[in-house]
């Protein structure tokens, strides 16, 4: 069981939500409110199933991942109802909930039925969830600008949300230093794998995301997702993307190893790892994140420079030339919550300098952000570089040199403070 400052800072959470949701049922015209956990689609003409992991707002209110076919009803001024599916079946197990204080502030029941529970004394419903299964529901189904109104309650973390992000942190990382363990012993990253999974408890279905783990040029595929059972003859470099749900809330960390006898791609690593933790650094509030995302490319403009991959252009040159982007491709992060990239990143859409950014937000006090920057050798992207006139400021033997490294993440999940930031990640690593 959780220690019991944890069990009681739920208790306050179950409580800023029901405020937060009254809110905006009342803001949007509604008095009640049914959320569906969810259930898992059958495989096309098959009788097996995706694996299940829980709808966002039902996770948000009872961080319970695993329920398929639960029900949430949350009314003004009334305790929520939480109606859980426990049926009697001899193929499957049902899952049993921990007798914790949190329960205490709502209404339970079991049902063995898969429909929701009966909604005759809610006016002004609204229903949201999958809408494969709200079929046969009354109300108003998935309203846009309530939906929205929901998703924003979800921003600012409460102090057990928080603490939850803290613990995946605490039990990724026991994961990440296995898998780097594991890859300096010589393993594939099949092996690795199963190390991250042992260290974490954690079986792979009910991560928050797929770990990515690739040795060498695989590091270069930004989102890698097959296991070699070989390791590679030379290792020489791993990168593993790759998380845990606590009490449904996500960790997202990568980490970079250099192999034995790498010292350019080390010195590489080094000098990503050193522009990650001033990144880092500017986490505070009214920064605007994109901000952050800009100086990422600075940055990596600066690196590209002293290594020598890049001459004769100043790093704003290679900035708005579109070197770096061939570089790092992808955006400096995301919010983080029950959902990896957690909802509600985008009120504005990305600017064209940045179009894969997936938050667009100045920062505020609450919010828990990844900062994630990457330097990779990807032949599709620097390919049309290399043919064009900008060729010639790039060495090619050197990148021909480090491209079988594949590339370099650096992530870490971080908090706006009141004044400033707290690092989730590096906090657990020491
Ligand atoms: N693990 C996916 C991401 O970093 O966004
Ligand atoms: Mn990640
Ligand atoms: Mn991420």
């Amino acid at each position: 069981m959780p220690d019991t400052d944890l069990l009681a800072l739920q208790v306050d959470h179950v409580g800023i939500l029901q405020q937060r949701y009254e809110q905006a049922l009342s803001d949007h015209n509604f008095d009640s409110l049914l959320i569906s956990s969810g259930a898992a689609p059958v495989r096309y003409a098959d009788d097996q199933s995706w694996h299940f992991q829980g709808y966002g707002p039902f996770l948000h209110w009872t961080g319970l991942a695993g329920f398929e076919h639960a029900w949430l009803l949350i009314r003004k001024g009334r305790k929520p109802l939480l109606t859980l599916h426990q049926p009697v079946d001899f193929w499957h197990a049902n899952l049993e909930l921990e007798p914790e204080p949190w329960l205490d502030a709502l209404e339970l029941r079991y049902s063995e039925s898969t429909t929701a529970p009966e909604l005759d004394d809610c006016s002004r419903l609204a229903v949201i969830g999958d809408p494969a299964l709200l079929d046969t529901l009354p109300g108003e189904h998935n309203p846009a600008e309530l939906c929205a109104a929901l998703d924003e309650t979800r921003v600012h973390k409460t102090a057990y949300e928080i603490a939850c992000l803290a613990h995946a942190n605490e039990r990724a990382l026991a994961g990440h230093r296995a898998a780097r363990e594991a890859f300096l012993a010589g393993a594939s990253e099949f092996d690795i794998n199963l190390a991250y999974q042992r260290a974490t408890r954690q079986r792979e279905a009910d991560a928050p995301y797929p770990s990515i783990i690739g040795l060498n040029e695989h590091a270069g595929t930004l989102h890698y997702q097959y296991y070699d059972t070989a390791a590679p003859a030379h290792p020489r470099s791993l990168l593993i993307d790759a998380g845990v749900r606590y009490r449904g809330y996500c960790s997202d960390i990568t980490r970079t190893t250099a192999g034995t006898g790498e010292g350019r791609f080390a010195s590489l690593v080094l000098g990503l790892e050193k522009l990650q933790r001033r990144l880092c650094d500017m986490v505070a509030p009214g920064v605007e994140y994109v901000e952050i995302h800009r100086k990422t490319h600075l940055g990596i403009a600066t690196l590209l420079s002293a290594s020598g991959l890049v001459s004769d252009l100043s790093a704003e040159d290679m900035v708005s030339a579109g070197i770096t982007r061939a570089f790092f491709p992808h955006g400096i992060g995301h919010f983080l919550g029950v959902q990896v990239h957690d909802v509600a990143g985008k009120p504005v859409p990305p600017p064209a300098d940045a179009p894969f950014l997936r938050l667009m937000r100045t920062l505020e006090p609450g919010m828990v952000v990844t900062i994630e920057p990457g330097l990779y050798f990807i032949p599709s992207l620097l390919e049309p570089l290399l043919a064009g006139p900008l060729g010639q400021h790039i060495d090619r033997s050197l990148l021909g040199e480090l491209q079988g490294c594949g590339g370099i993440r650096i992530e870490d999940n971080v908090v706006v403070t009141r004044n400033g930031n707290r690092n989730l990640t590096r906090e657990a690593e020491i």
